[in-house]
């Protein structure tokens, strides 16, 4: 159901600092909070800056961020990686000693480096160079349930089809029921395990389509 009181919008450079509050406030705990401000700033900053990038925030009527969805090329996930680690590279090796959910999914990451592939592991649909990538969605706590979530993940489809990608793909922990159920009510399929504990889901967009939550 649509909500009045909140604006949808393409997000804009001004609002880099706001995107980074809101990303502590729904995700907190979490391996990139849990990595500071000044890296989520430059997470968000770089998918602002970065062509074929899919930026949507919910803006509350006291002007601040209450909720954001962003992703866009599939490379841009690859790319912010390693800009971060060049950017922070003593504060990655820190906390990738000290806490548990950025070790996680840096030692899954340097596993995936030295795994030779097999024929099979990697699904298909990830060559897909029509096929977006959602890297983040969430909105702040005080919001939940609103139906905010759902207009920011059709603003985002919708802005996925406007820049041409044909599909959009994330990945989920299976633990987070709240948010698998978030997706398949906005349309989105569960297609591949990338491992033990994390599950992708895909949408297919078609010409025309509107969105699936507003
Ligand atoms: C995922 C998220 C964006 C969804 O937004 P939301 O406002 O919570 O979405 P909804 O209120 O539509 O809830 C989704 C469904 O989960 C159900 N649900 C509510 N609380 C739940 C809970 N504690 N456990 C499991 N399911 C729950 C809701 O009932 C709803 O289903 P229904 O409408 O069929 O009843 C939001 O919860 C969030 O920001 N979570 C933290 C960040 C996050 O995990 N993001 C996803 C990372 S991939």
């Amino acid at each position: 159901m649509p909500n009045p009181s909140h604006e949808i919008r393409i997000a804009r450079p001004e609002d880099v600092a706001g995107m980074a509050t809101c990303h502590a406030d729904a995700f907190p705990g979490r391996g990139t909070s849990s990595m500071g401000d000044g890296w989520l700033r430059f997470l968000y900053q770089f998918y602002l800056d970065a062509d074929m990038n899919v930026s949507m925030v919910a803006v509350g009527s006291n002007g601040e961020i209450e909720g954001i969805a962003v992703g866009g090329d599939k490379k841009l996930f690859g790319q912010y990686r390693k800009a971060s680690a060049r950017r922070f590279p003593l504060r990655l090796a820190w906390r990738t000693i000290v806490d548990p959910a950025v070790r996680r999914p840096v030692l899954n990451l340097l596993k995936g480096m030295i795994t030779p592939k097999r024929g099979n592991s990697v699904p298909a649909t990830t060559a897909d160079p029509g096929m977006a990538g959602l890297l983040s969605i969430g909105v702040r706590p005080r919001t939940r349930g609103s139906g905010l979530a759902g207009q920011l993940i059709g603003g985002f489809e919708r802005q996925c089809m406007e820049l041409g990608f044909s599909s959009a793909q994330l990945s989920v922990a299976d633990s987070n029921e709240r948010a698998r159920r978030f997706y398949e009510k906005a349309g989105w399929v569960a297609e591949d395990r990338k491992d033990g504990s994390s599950v992708l889901y895909r949408k297919t967009f078609r010409a025309r389509e509107s969105s699936a939550t507003c």
